[in-house]
């Protein structure tokens, strides 16, 4: 588990500024979801957790020190579109997803070690509902498989730092509450820190333990170019199971919502 610390945060590009001063503090361990209006940065804000795009100012500290420069095996991704490879079977597009993280200067992983990788492949999809399609090509899964397989790709490499980018929004309602059932057991069995982007308010809710609304807070009619989404709102989510952590969570102040 880590800790993410947001400094003084601003993107922008060219003219455009797409965030300005975001700063704050995840606690190792927490699910934050976020939520916001289309365009206002959120999927920025999680590329630039993951180290694909830099801070055009301010910066961010995995665990007290610089994030490094580039996405490394301490975070993984998942995107609400899959982004699993057609041409690779279920099995290798997770030992994919090992050879991505764990032997980058390799590439490839040989003999013994990719015995062993698709071992621990195996076991992950397992895990996530999907060992009986080992040998399924993505395009025979349903949409809610193929975010399964997105999702055993992630976790192949033991991240520390999950991110998903509106990871349930393509998929049908019953699914997407299997979904989330399945990443609450995940988050919970491997102690890692997720910040998970949704355009759903009551998930945001139902599964964070905290719930950041990213928004402008100041406004240029004619350049609205001008001025970033920041986070406007801090809130605890309804989520208070916490896996072994120092800390207990504040107290939610809020009501719950009537479900689902
Ligand atoms: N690489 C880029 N180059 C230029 N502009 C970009 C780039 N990436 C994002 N933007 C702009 O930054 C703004 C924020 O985009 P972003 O995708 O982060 O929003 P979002 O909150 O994730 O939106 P959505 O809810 O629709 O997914 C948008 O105006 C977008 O056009
Ligand atoms: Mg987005």
């Amino acid at each position: 588990m880590s800790r993410i610390e947001v400094q003084g945060l601003w993107k922008s590009y060219g003219d455009r500024v797409v965030l300005e001063r975001v700063s704050l503090v995840i606690e190792p361990g927490s699910l934050v979801a976020i939520v916001g209006a289309s365009g206002c940065g959120k999927s920025t804000f999680l590329r630039i957790l993951l180290g694909s795009e830099r801070p055009s100012r301010g910066r961010v500290l995995l665990d007290g020190a610089p994030l490094p420069a580039e996405p490394g095996p301490d975070r993984g991704i998942v995107f609400q579109r899959y982004t699993v490879f057609p041409h690779l079977s279920v099995l290798d597009n997770v030992v994919l997803g090992l050879e991505f993280g764990k032997s980058r200067l390799l590439g490839r992983l040989f003999g013994a070690r990719r015995q062993q990788a698709r071992e621990k492949a195996a076991a992950i999809l397992a895990r996530v509902g999907l060992g009986h399609v080992l040998d399924a090509w993505p395009h025979q899964l349903s949409g809610g498989m193929q975010q399964r397989l997105a999702l055993a790709q992630a976790l192949i490499v033991e991240p520390r730092i999950l991110l998903l980018d509106e990871p349930f929004g393509a998929l049908d309602p019953g699914i997407r509450a299997e979904a989330r059932a399945l990443l609450l057991e995940l988050w919970a069995e491997r102690e890692m820190t997720v910040v998970m982007v949704t355009h759903d308010l009551a998930e945001a809710f139902q599964l964070g333990t905290r719930v950041l609304v990213f928004d402008k807070v100041r406004r240029d009619p004619q350049v609205p170019e001008r001025y970033g989404a920041t986070v406007t709102y801090d809130l605890p989510g309804y989520n208070r199971f916490r896996p072994r952590l120092e800390r207990p969570l504040p107290h939610a102040s809020l009501p719950a919502t009537g479900g689902f």
